[in-house]
Order: structure tokens, then C-alpha cells, then sequence
């Protein structure tokens, strides 16, 4: 079976809220380590809308487990990867206006700009993934790069109708063993929940899976009625 990579980006995005101090992701980290998490992915937007440059340098000092970092392909943000050193940077396309990220990297049209940050970070000695739909082609695109691994985007798969699931769950596995057989390491992310990540967990070879808004959308539930019983007992007296 898999390896877990916690994305802890939307505790963040809690704190973001409110410009405050809590929740920090740091300590969710710590959190995530106690609970078999085998990597804590974070993804330093270029809007720094959930994580901040602060969270990822402690981040570096304090995490025990690989750290993952997501980044845009961007010019700043390979230099922050190249001077923070992440364990692994996956590179991953990203939109300013984007809820998240929506699609795989276009590898075709952008090939010459993703070869150029590619190259900074091997030069820097740090292993490079690449965020990428679960097609043939975008494969091909990235052995041809020379990365050490591919991230196969699970998005369409997590959004399939129920009639379209095993289709899509079958791009994913047929992308997983072309990926395989090029040499690449195989991870996938994106829309996993607890309802739909067995099958995916399952596919031959596959090497880590990045899940965060299911992970922390079930920890604020299932944290709720404590944390109103500590303030029930506070303010009762
Ligand atoms: N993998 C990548 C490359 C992502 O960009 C994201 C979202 O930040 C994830 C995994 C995690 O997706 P989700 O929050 O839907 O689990």
C-alpha cells in the first residue's frame, strides 16, 4: 500500500482567516507525525494565501518525516525551494484567482519554463515531482525531464460521476504503470476523501498519496465537541 503525505495547507487557511496566531500548521504537523503521516506537503502559494514563508522555514527545522514542497514554476519560488530545501519539490501549475490547483502541469506549451525550474532544483540537489494530468502524453513529458517523480492528478477521478469512476480510475492506473515503466517514482493527490481513496491507494506500485482538505475537514469534526466541552467548562465555571 501507499505512503501518506499530509497536506496541512488549509490549517492555514483556518488561521489566515483571522490573520492570527492559531491554528498553527506547525503544530498540526507535529500532530500529523504522531499519526503515521509519512510526509507533511505544504504548498507555498504565490499569493501566500494559507501557508507563509515563516511556516515553511519552520516547517524545515521541525519536521522529522519528508517534507514536501508544492510550488508554482515561478522564478521566486524555485529560489525559496533552493534556499529552504525541501526534501521534494512538486511542481504544480497555479492561477491567482484558482480555488486550488485545477489542473495537471502543461508540459507541451510550457515545457521550455518547467525544463529551466526543473534544472535549478536538481542543480540545488533536491528531487523534483511533477503535478500532471494522468494522460499518455503529459507521461511521456515528464520522463523526458528528468525528474525522479510524478504526482498523477486525481481530480478527475475524485469528481467522476459514479457511472464514469472505474474509467477514470483506470486512466489513473494505466498513467501509474507507463509512469513506472519510464522510471519514475509514482505519487497522486488531489480530491481524496475517506469515501474514495482505497481504489487509488491500491493501483500497482503506487509510491505516496498528498491528502489535505478531507484530512482536515474530518479533524475539525471530529475535534468539535472537545473543544466546546473545554469551553463549556470555562465559561460554566
Ligand atoms: N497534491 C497537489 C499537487 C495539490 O496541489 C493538492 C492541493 O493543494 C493536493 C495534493 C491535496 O489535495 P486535497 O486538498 O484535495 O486533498
Amino acid at each position: 500500500m501507499a505512503s501518506l503525505g499530509v497536506n496541512i495547507d488549509h490549517v492555514a487557511t483556518i488561521r489566515q482567516a483571522r490573520r492570527t496566531v492559531e491554528p498553527d500548521p506547525v503544530w498540526a504537523a507535529a500532530l500529523a507525525e504522531l499519526g503515521g503521516a509519512d510526509a507533511i506537503t505544504v504548498h507555498l502559494r504565490e499569493d501566500r494565501r494559507h501557508i507563509q514563508d515563516r511556516d515553511l522555514e519552520v516547517l524545515r527545522r521541525t519536521v522529522q518525516v519528508k517534507l514536501n514542497l508544492e510550488g508554482s514554476i515561478d522564478a521566486e519560488m524555485v529560489a525559496i525551494a533552493c534556499r529552504v530545501r525541501p526534501d521534494q519539490v512538486t511542481l504544480v501549475p497555479e492561477r491567482r484567482e484558482e480555488v486550488t490547483t485545477e489542473g495537471g502541469l502543461d508540459l507541451l506549451s510550457r515545457r521550455q519554463a518547467v525544463a529551466t525550474a526543473v534544472g535549478r532544483l536538481r542543480d540545488a540537489g533536491i528531487p523534483v515531482s511533477l503535478f500532471i494530468d494522468p494522460t499518455p502524453a503529459a507521461i511521456d513529458a515528464a520522463r523526458g525531464l528528468g525528474v525522479e517523480a510524478v504526482e498523477l492528478h486525481t481530480g478527475a477521478y475524485a469528481d467522476a460521476a459514479a457511472a464514469d469512476r472505474a474509467a477514470r480510475l483506470a486512466d489513473l492506473a494505466s498513467a501509474g504503470a507507463r509512469a513506472r515503466a519510464a522510471g519514475l517514482v509514482l505519487n497522486a493527490g488531489h480530491g481524496l476523501t475517506y469515501r474514495n481513496v482505497v481504489p487509488v491507494a491500491r493501483i500497482e506500485g503506487m509510491h505516496e498519496l498528498n491528502i489535505g482538505h478531507s484530512i482536515v475537514s474530518r479533524a475539525v469534526l471530529v475535534g468539535f465537541s472537545q473543544a466546546v466541552r473545554e469551553m463549556k467548562a470555562l465559561v460554566a465555571g
